[in-house]
């Protein structure tokens, strides 16, 4: 299995530029299931996620042609399988996002309930119950979801907690269905605001998204369009962090500040110097030493959970003590016994991490537990003093494009070995 070695202590320099978002990708990919049309798409990430997601459509029956600069063009004419099978759904949560678009337009789906999960619960019952709402008539069967629907019908719904792949499973729905849907506290993610133009250049009529009531009136059916994924607003904030623990100066391009305000706040609090050249392009730089900053986690526009473990590692190296607060999940604290063996002085009660900063990391081997996760091992390694070596790295390449080319072409000495 591969593992990835960082030697520390390279102050990071240089400009990359920063992929398509995985999380917008993951849905408009589900997205292409409304239509029998041709759609295409372009600024896809290289993520194992994706190629997850793919394999996934592949199976329902969609004809896929990738070229790797200009993007995915998928043809979903001949769709006629409705089954998600748990060998694909059991390694990503997210395929659950092609069961409103099935059961929209093919009437029916039957989905691999997800199962366990590295982060906590994380149930899926927004999603069913949004769908029987609108009429989908529900069984859970043998670990599978299976929905039906003659033809979903407008309904209000309220979401609570307020759910991401849940608000953009059933506004896909209720682009098909018949008459409106009012989705309220629904999620405001530049990624489900993302999905809704998407939807709409497909010819949906969704108005709100991005704020917490999205209105959807359902049309008979859609078209083949062209879409443009966002930037990834996560792996730019990873790059960032990256600046900020190894005291570099980096520039970041093909991203969008917009989507930043509050990592960007809580950097400029840890005294990162972060200068918007234009929204696409950020220079971030950072002193010695870093000032520790407090934070809680919560649903866009506040501070995001993927950031969560990245922050713990700029607190580990902060002059002062910090308090970190995770909101959105349970139990997604799993990285800090792997950032201990570094060094850092992390204790965690419940939900809440103290994080008191130290003067230095030592590299030492450890173990990814989850995407994020490994994000913040390869970022604790970047500032380390000495090697430090991480395994299960393939939690890493589900949301990180070429992460560790991108970091050797800002000087960082990391390679990859497999085996
Ligand atoms: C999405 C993101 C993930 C991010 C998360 C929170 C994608 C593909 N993934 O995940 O990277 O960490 O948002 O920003 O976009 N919940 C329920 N019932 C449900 C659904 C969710 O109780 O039916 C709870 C979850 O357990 C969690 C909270 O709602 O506590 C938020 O989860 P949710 O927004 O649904 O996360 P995902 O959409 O899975």
């Amino acid at each position: 299995m591969d593992k990835i070695i960082v030697r520390g202590g390279h102050a990071l320099r240089g400009t990359i530029p920063i992929s398509g978002a995985k999380n917008a990708t993951l849905p408009a990919l589900a997205a292409t299931l409304l239509t029998g049309e041709r759609v295409h798409l372009s600024n896809i990430p290289h993520l194992k996620d994706v190629t997850t997601m793919l394999e996934l459509l592949g199976q329902h029956g969609s004809a896929i042609t990738i070229d790797e600069k200009l993007g995915v063009e998928i043809d979903n004419s001949q769709v006629n399988n409705f089954r998600a099978p748990y060998d694909l759904v059991r390694t990503m949560r997210a395929s659950i996002l092609v069961m409103g678009p099935l059961v929209a337009r093919h009437g029916q789906a039957e989905i691999s309930l997800p199962g366990g999960c590295a982060i906590g619960s994380r149930p899926v019952n927004l999603h069913i119950e949004g769908l029987r709402k609108m009429g989908a008539q529900i069984s859970l069967d043998e670990g599978y979801i299976r929905a039906k629907a003659k033809r979903l019908r407008g309904a209000r719904i309220y979401l609570n907690p307020v759910t991401v792949t849940g608000t953009e499973n059933l506004m896909m729905a209720a682009a098909l269905a018949d008459g409106r849907t009012v989705l309220e506290n629904a999620a405001r993610e530049p990624e489900v605001t993302d999905l809704a133009i998407f939807l709409n250049k497909m010819g949906a009529r969704i108005q709100g998204a991005g704020t917490s009531t999205i209105i959807i009136d359902g049309v008979e059916e859609l078209r083949g369009t062209q879409h443009r994924i966002i930037p990834d607003r996560i792996e730019t904030a990873t790059f960032m962090v990256a600046a900020a623990v190894t005291h570099g100066d980096i520039t970041l391009t093909d991203t969008d500040a917009e989507s930043l305000e509050s990592p960007i706040q809580k950097l400029r609090e840890s005294g990162v110097v972060i200068e918007i050249q234009d929204a696409g392009r950020i220079r971030v730089s950072a002193p010695d030493p870093l000032l520790p900053v407090n934070l809680e986690t919560c649903p866009y526009p506040g501070f995001p959970t993927d950031l969560q473990a990245q922050m713990l590692v700029l607190d580990s190296l902060a002059q002062g003590v910090s308090v970190i607060t995770e909101t959105v999940f349970e139990n997604r604290f799993m990285h800090v016994s792997e950032l201990q063996r570094l060094g850092a002085d992390i204790r965690v009660h419940g939900n809440v991490a103290e994080v008191h900063g130290v003067d230095h990391l030592l590299g030492a081997p450890v173990m990814a537990t989850d995407l994020r996760a490994s994000a913040s091992l390869v970022l604790a390694g970047l500032a380390a003093e000495g090697a430090t070596t991480i395994s299960r790295v393939y939690h890493i390449d589900r949301g990180y494009e070429r992460i560790e080319e991108k970091l050797q072409a800002l000087g960082a000495d990391i390679q990859r070995t497999s085996g």
